[in-house]
């Protein structure tokens, strides 16, 4: 069930000054996924209405990496500030024919479901409501304000706070997600001002405006919630990435995967382990990779966007990226597999091998120093030591195809476009340039001559 009377707004036009980069904040990645990528997924969770995005830095580069996850992008061109931000965003708030809006700071990637329910709660009995957390170091979170009775009156933000005004400060600081009732608030808007420290309109100045035109403010306590701690700068940015790492590996270890040395394996969030797999660490799993029951993954491995079938096995060393290795497949040590892999049942490919676009079958096995690229290699198939196909001529590339049950010896080169017939045996050594037909045997290489060797005398 999704809330219906809230529309989501995300303020992700700012450039992430400390994060000293050229990529927008929102688009740095935490376990290889853009921050803003989180965040949309918690919205959907529980919201009905689909966010909208304010953009302003490098506002191109996060439209096209999120072409269809908002409600629509709204453009900041100017960034004067997380007040001015919710300005830009305001109108379509209210087209939206939501009476809230809920806002969410685009650098709050750990953001659950969970504490978003607790702010769309209050909706009905406040004006305006805004997530608190207490943590260990207050840093540049805004100050969150209350009077004795520990009424909310106001956020300083911290360069602004001024202990003879505000008083001592009590640890609780502003996460940065709000709820908003559009009506009542709307009046408020143009009473923003950047006379502070920072010179930029506060978003969190319409706490204390509120609280001053008698609206009902309400600040939900999430005591030392972590994972609604902002992300400004890189130590910021890895200890949110350790904090979800661990969460998600300790996941699977209760789910049943056994993980050995789980401090040092990384598995991205939307990665699938069956239970019954087992990893060692180092290894490093990531995209919409899968790993299925009773597969193995050594240590000092990576694997994105890739697919291990029940029983296969990934040896130390190896990288493989989109491919997809069958059932009880071997794979490494030292093994690459590039996009558009793909090994059938029992396939093997063993150290120093690169797979490229080529599909293996059932039980083909190419096991030391090799390069398969754009090639079909039959079942049973078994390609020698240092074979290469030569796809590519400097302009385009070209396919080999290779029958079931070929039998390809030690270190032959072959030329594409080419098709070797199914039980075809290719001798060592050989160049081949020529389609070889079943059952065929081809031996393409220079004659050897044996000449008395002359030694000196001594
Ligand atoms: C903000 C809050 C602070 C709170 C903290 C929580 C303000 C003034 N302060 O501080 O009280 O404790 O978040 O993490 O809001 N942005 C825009 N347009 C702008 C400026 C910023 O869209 O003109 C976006 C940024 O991309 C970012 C978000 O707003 O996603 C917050 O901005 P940031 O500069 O990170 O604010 P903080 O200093 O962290
Ligand atoms: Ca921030």
């Amino acid at each position: 069930m999704t809330v219906d009377n809230i529309v989501p707004v995300i303020l992700a036009a700012g450039k992430g000054t400390r994060m000293h980069s050229d990529k927008p904040k929102v688009l740095q990645a935490v376990l290889r996924r853009p921050m803003l990528a989180y965040v949309y997924d918690a919205l959907d969770a529980v919201f009905g209405a689909a966010p909208l995005t304010v953009v302003g830095f490098g506002a191109d580069q996060v439209r096209d990496a999120f072409p269809d996850r908002t409600g629509g992008f709204v453009l900041q061109e100017e960034q004067l500030g997380t007040g001015h931000a919710l300005q830009m965003a305001w109108d379509a708030a209210v087209k939206s024919g939501c009476e809230y809006c809920a806002v969410i700071n685009g650098d709050t990637p750990l953001v659950t479901p969970e504490s978003l329910g607790n702010l769309a709660a209050a909706a009905g009995d406040f004006d305006i409501a805004f997530m608190t957390i207490t943590p260990n170091d207050p840093a540049s979170f805004g100050r969150v304000v209350r009077n004795e009775d520990g009424k909310v009156m106001s956020i300083v933000e911290a360069k602004d706070y001024d202990f003879s005004i505000h008083g001592p400060v009590t640890g609780e600081v502003n996460a940065g997600i709000y709820l908003f009732r559009l009506d009542t608030v709307a009046p408020l808007l143009d009473q923003l001002r950047n006379d502070n420290m920072g010179g930029e309109y506060y978003i969190t100045d319409l706490i204390g405006l509120g609280v001053g035109g008698g609206l009902k403010v309400q600040g939900v306590q999430c005591g030392n919630d972590t994972n609604l701690m902002g992300i400004n700068s890189p130590l910021e940015l890895v200890h949110a990435e350790q904090t979800l790492r661990r969460a998600i590996v300790n996941t699977l270890l209760e789910g049943g995967v056994l993980i050995h040395n789980p401090e040092t394996v990384i598995i991205g969030p939307d990665v699938k382990v069956e239970p019954g797999a087992e990893i060692y660490g180092h290894c490093e799993i990531y995209g919409k990779s899968v790993v299925e029951k009773g597969c193995v993954l050594g240590s000092y491995t990576t694997v994105i966007d890739s697919v291990f079938r029940s029983g296969a096995t990934l040896r130390e060393y190896s990288h493989i990226e989109q491919a997809d290795v069958g059932p009880d497949c071997i794979v490494g040590p030292f093994a690459r597999l590039r996009p558009g892999a793909k090994l059938h049942r029992q396939a093997r490919v063993g150290n120093f091998v690169e797979v490229k676009k080529a599909v293996l079958g059932e039980g083909a096995k190419a096991n030391h120093l090799t390069y398969l690229g754009d090639a079909e290699v039959g079942g049973g198939c078994n390609i020698g030591a240092g074979t290469i196909t030569c796809n590519y001529d400097g302009k385009n590339k070209f396919v080999t195809s290779i029958g079931e049950g070929a039998f390809i010896g030690s270190n032959t080169a072959i030329v594409a476009p080419c098709t070797i017939g199914r039980d075809a045996l290719i001798g060592a050594g050989s160049t081949i340039t020529k389609d070889v037909p079943d059952g065929e045997t081809a031996i393409a290489r220079g004659k050897q001559t044996n000449l008395r060797r002359r030694l000196k005398k001594s």
